[in-house]
């Protein structure tokens, strides 16, 4: 039996050397026992050693992305995996196209243990919080987090980039990172108690959490996929959302004790649900999910995640704006800050319910340049919108809509697929060639961006026109069904 100790739990380095060397050495997966230096005690070590390893002579390939799975899917708490990787890369000297076999049972295995590291780096760059600590002299920030998996080393970049101008520090029980405005460092993990609990902080993102709970949408089940109950027990918002909920139920009650209203007419996208065709891989929901890994183009790693579209499965009508802005990034949902509201008031006054329609940008990631403590919104480039298009090019055949509104020149680009001038095409419909129709109009942004009142008050009104014609047709659909 070959008995190998890694340096630590992230020893990647250390596992791809002694790796090398097994396989050069034709040491079979079974021969081995993988341990991480310290984790066991000497008692449980096998008696019966072989002898060490002559150095490697020659070499062998393997294909370069099973490396870049290897070095996340090692970062997984699964006490197997060193053994695991092994095993594959063993295979993979024999069958170079094993990675393709997605049902394979190691393949699966090691994409599985990748694809759980990813979500939970998200979800750590998601749920951190930091709180103020030694005001009086010189600010830290300090954040308590429990990850699931040994992914702090991997997370500390993107807390490295987004709050490069304060001093921090994410301590965790595995180990626990700094920043100092100028270099990163690790040190041990440490206990609970070692992180402060309450300051002025807490009050901000609670009343920030309190400003984007939308009662009408709530979906407790969906609320906690996205932010699994565990992580509410370090959140200063947490505290707020039982009452959100249950003043959520209250205002349901008092709705139904308004009284029935007239039921509408049946609609042809009202028939049940069984007689439309069954919602395939690609409903919102998968596609929300397999989008939160998304990492077709760099803006993945400053933003804090994926802001999906969001809206009814079976919309007539789908709103593309831009790309999420700096509140959209934190809350995770679309149109949710000035740009949001200012597109709520105007649908209102067009007549048309933004709970009907499908909401979505043409970018999902928040793209952005720090200044100071504050986040300023960069227009995504060619490149960037050509790599999300596969996005809502997915959403437009998963929720077929009839009418599709694109607000502003980035969702015209992906709407039509080229650079395509407001002014021209703006206020009439085009056919898109696949039964629907596209609406071209200003972004509510632009609205907001104006600095003469009176301009403001022309463009506002010829936007809320636009959104007049996308009420027309709900009407038409409607009527016609
Ligand atoms: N601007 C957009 O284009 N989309 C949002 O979600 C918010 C602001």
């Amino acid at each position: 039996m070959h008995f190998i100790s890694l340096e630590n739990e992230t020893d990647f380095d250390g596992w791809r050397a002694a790796a090398r060397t097994l396989a050069l050495n034709d040491v079979t997966p079974a021969e081995v026992t993988w341990r991480v230096k310290g984790n066991q005690p000497e008692l449980f070590e096998p008696p019966a050693l072989a002898p060490p390893l002559e150095p490697p002579d020659g070499t062998f390939h393997v294909p370069a992305r099973f490396v870049e799975l290897a070095q996340t899917a090692i970062l997984h708490r699964d006490p197997q995996r060193f053994a695991i990787l092994y095993r594959l890369l063993w295979r993979l000297r024999s069958n170079h196209d094993l990675l393709d076999a997605a049902t394979d049972p190691d393949v699966a295995r090691v994409a599985g243990m990748a694809k759980a590291v990813r979500r939970d780096e998200h979800k750590m760059h998601a749920f951190v919080r930091f709180r103020e600590v030694g005001r009086e002299r010189e600010s830290h920030f300090v954040a308590w987090f429990e990850p699931e998996h040994h992914i702090v080393e991997l997370a500390a970049p993107f807390f490295v980039r987004r709050f490069a101008d304060m001093a921090w520090s994410i301590l965790t029980p595995d180990l626990c990172a700094h920043w100092d405005g100028h270099a990163v460092s690790f040190t041990p993990g440490v206990g609970k108690a070692d992180a402060p609990s309450e300051d002025r902080l807490e009050e901000t993102w609670r009343r920030y959490y309190a400003s984007i709970f939308n009662p009408a949408r709530l979906k407790v089940k969906a609320m906690q996929t996205e932010m699994p109950k565990k992580y509410w027990r370090n959140l200063p918002e947490a505290s707020l959302i039982k009452p959100l909920i249950a003043d959520a139920a209250r205002t349901t009650a008092g709705m139904i004790a308004a009284g029935p209203t007239e039921p509408r007419k049946p609609q042809k996208r009202d028939e049940p649900a069984m007689a439309r065709k069954p919602p395939a891989a690609d409903s919102i929901a998968a596609l929300r999910a397999e989008a939160g890994d998304c990492r077709a183009c760099h803006l993945y790693k400053n933003a804090t995640q994926t802001v999906f579209g969001e809206g009814p499965q079976h919309a007539q009508v789908m709103l593309v704006g831009e790309q999420p802005g700096d509140k959209e990034d934190l809350a995770g949902k679309p149109f949710v800050g000035p740009a949001g509201q200012m597109l709520d008031r105007a649908l209102k006054e067009a007549g048309v319910s933004r709970d009907k329609v499908y909401v979505t940008n043409a970018v999902k990631h928040f793209k952005f340049v720090p200044r100071g403590k504050i986040r300023l919104h960069q227009k995504p480039n060619t490149p960037e919108i050509k790599a999300c298009r596969q996005w809502y090019e997915r959403e437009l055949a998963s929720i077929k809509p009839d009418l599709v509104v694109a607000m502003g020149a980035t969702a015209a680009q992906s709407v039509f697929g080229k650079i395509t001038p407001i002014n021209k095409s703006r206020g009439r419909l085009i056919d898109l060639g696949n039964g629907a129709k596209a609406l071209v109009t200003v972004h509510p942004s632009y609205l907001l961006r104006l600095p003469d009142a009176e301009a403001k008050a022309r463009e506002y009104e010829r936007f809320v026109d636009d959104l007049r014609i996308v009420a027309a047709q709900m009407k038409k659909a409607a009527r016609a069904a």
